[in-house]
């Protein structure tokens, strides 16, 4: 039997198998006249945005600090999105527009502390959407070396939603009630997908903190494009991934979103007879004082 404490030993050697290095980019291959500057700007926006695990990770290690496996699989996480950074950011130095280091400090941001569940749904489906973003980003580039750099992004994001799911797998089965949860916020996430549904877009610590995106300039015109590249079906086949993981967690068939309603109101429903059920012994008790 797997021992719960060895997801980060098997993801390790699973990923690392699957890694791809930095020099397998052919940056001097890059044929720069079938990069538009729209291209180059929405580039830019975007290495900003895998810079934002800087501030995921700190999150992370601190809402699942009783998680200790968990948090060593954030290891190889955090450097994985760090390298889409770095090579984004690469890329456009070929064109001396990369994100200039001395800003940075600039979009440091502190995530508010949440519960650890809804955060793991979250980013589970937030890893399925960026994979599918990039593949399709990948599929409609002219210029073959970003094409490249988006495929294997994109399957890297892909992996990181299977850990994910692997760590929502085990807590569901360590603790059943968590499955309310996990449901809530993956439907959260795929109802209204025109919205901003990544970590990084939340509120910060503070009430005078803006999130990471409302600091990147030029962040709603990225929004625009990305709404202009993805199609229903990349986001129909989404909702069919995630409505497969959450039907398995539940023993039973979901397969459309009202479905995944009908299930979590029966769920909360649950709940809140168990809640009633485990109030009344406290009413006898104190009756009897
Ligand atoms: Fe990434
Ligand atoms: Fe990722």
């Amino acid at each position: 039997m797997t021992s719960p404490a060895a997801h980060y030993d098997r993801m390790f050697r699973r990923l690392e198998k699957a890694r791809w290095s930095l020099s397998d980019i052919k940056f001097d291959a890059v044929d720069k006249t079938l990069v538009s500057p729209t291209t180059l700007r929405f580039l830019r926006i975007n290495c900003l945005m895998e810079l934002s695990s800087l501030y995921a990770v700190r999150m992370f290690l601190r809402d699942f600090r009783e998680m200790p496996d968990f948090c060593q699989f954030m290891s190889i996480w955090y450097y994985e999105e760090m390298k889409h950074y770095l090579v984004l950011r690469e890329y456009l130095k070929l064109w001396d527009l990369e994100p200039d280091v001395a800003s940075l400090g600039e979009l440091d941001t502190e995530l508010s502390p949440a519960p650890w569940p809804p955060t793991l749904a979250l980013h589970y489906c937030g890893e399925l959407r960026l994979g599918m973003w990039y593949h399709r980003w990948s599929d409609e580039a002219e210029e073959p070396v970003l094409a490249q750099i988006y495929r294997l992004i994109g399957n890297d994001e892909f992996r990181h939603a299977g850990c994910y799911k692997e760590f929502m797998e085990e807590a569901a089965s360590a603790r059943p009630e968590l499955l309310l949860e996990f449901m809530q916020t993956c439907k959260w996430m795929l109802f209204n997908p025109t919205g901003d549904k990544h970590p990084t877009t939340m509120k910060a610590d503070r009430d005078f903190d803006a999130a990471v995106t409302d600091r990147i300039e030029g962040y709603a015109e990225f929004r625009v494009m990305i709404q202009s590249t993805i199609r229903d079906d990349d986001e129909a086949e989404l909702r069919r991934q995630v409505l497969a993981t959450l039907s398995r967690l539940a023993g039973s068939p979901i397969a459309t979103m009202r479905e995944l309603a009908v299930h979590t109101r029966r769920l909360k429903e649950g709940r809140a007879r168990q809640m009633a059920g485990s109030r009344r012994p406290v009413a006898a008790e104190a009756s009897l004082i």
